[in-house]
């Protein structure tokens, strides 16, 4: 399976294959590829020509130093995982000084409000980082559609905004969250849970089920922190948000106007290891 270290190779590849008049698809991960990546990966393959996915931890998207340097890292097993898919994809694998042309440094962007709540508000500068890097990606690679998780879907939302911005040409295709069979969300960060952790954990997807069964109640405000205080009756778990939000504006109201759609979106620190999760309510 043909894979890449430089920017430049990319790009004569790129423009051969734009010449040819074949579709490009592009699947930016960070690595440590489970299920929910391939997923992504598939449907890139079933609409392009030609699927690129990068792999890339990118520095500037972590607020937590310690969090970069935990994050899990398995080139070789991601290289099998991606060639038991087809051996025909191309990766790409550039290091820090090859993406950032020297030292990380970080692109600001007015995302129209959408990174105030949620992660935005709990990591400070993290979607500039992620739109610094998807939009260098998407210079790159020049695709016609780009593929995202629905797991991170204020992600989804926030390149969306950068590529109104930017005024770049590309469709992006968000794909379901994929989960183990108790619910708990694909993440690379579930590496770093105990099996009983990981177990525990389903926890966090049942609880998002809980509101959404009981989104025309009433009294949803009192379900909310009764499913809080639920959560952490576990002692290692401490749920930083929990939050109902406008799909489209990302801002969260008290008042639930029937007309529009919301999403319920839960971030739960387990000994450090940060899982976010959302459902969509209505
Ligand atoms: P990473 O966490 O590696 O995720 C890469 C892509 O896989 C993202 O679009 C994410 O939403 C999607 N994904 C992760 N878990 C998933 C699941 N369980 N089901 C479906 N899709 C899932 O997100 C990033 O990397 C980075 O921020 C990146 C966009 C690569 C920029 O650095």
């Amino acid at each position: 399976m043909p894979i890449f270290f430089r920017k430049e190779e990319v790009t004569k590849l790129i423009k051969q294959t734009i010449s040819s008049e074949n579709s490009i698809g592009l699947v930016p991960t960070m690595g440590s590829l489970h299920k929910g990546h391939l997923s992504l990966i598939k449907q890139a393959i079933d609409s392009n020509d030609i699927v690129w996915v990068s792999i890339f931890i990118n520095p500037t998207q972590f607020n937590n130093q310690k969090d970069f340097k935990k994050y899990p890292k398995n080139l070789a097993k991601d290289i099998d995982l991606i060639e038991s898919i087809s051996d025909k994809i191309n990766v790409f694998v550039p290091n820090e000084k090859e993406m950032y042309n020297g030292m990380p440094k970080l692109q600001i962007y007015d995302f129209n409000n959408l990174d105030v709540e949620l992660e935005g508000k709990y990591r400070k500068k993290h979607f500039n980082g992620v739109a610094t890097i998807v939009s260098k990606l998407l210079t790159l690679f020049k695709p016609n559609d780009v593929y995202f998780g629905e797991k991170d879907y204020q992600q989804t939302q926030i390149i969306g905004q950068l590529i109104r911005l930017e005024k770049i040409n590309v469709n992006i295709i968000i794909c379901p969250t994929v989960r183990e069979k108790n619910g708990l969300a694909l993440s690379s960060r579930n590496n770093l849970l105990s099996n009983s952790e990981r177990e525990e954990s389903s926890i966090i997807f049942k609880s998002l089920t809980l509101l959404k069964k009981n989104f025309n109640h009433l009294k949803l405000e009192s379900i909310k922190k009764s499913i809080i205080k639920s959560i952490q009756k576990n002692k290692k778990f401490k749920v930083e948000y929990l939050e109902i939000a406008d799909s489209k504006t990302l801002q969260i109201h008290k008042k639930i106007n029937p007309k529009k759609s919301y999403r319920a979106f839960i971030c739960v620190n387990i000994n450090h290891v940060r899982l976010i999760d959302n459902l969509l309510l209505n």
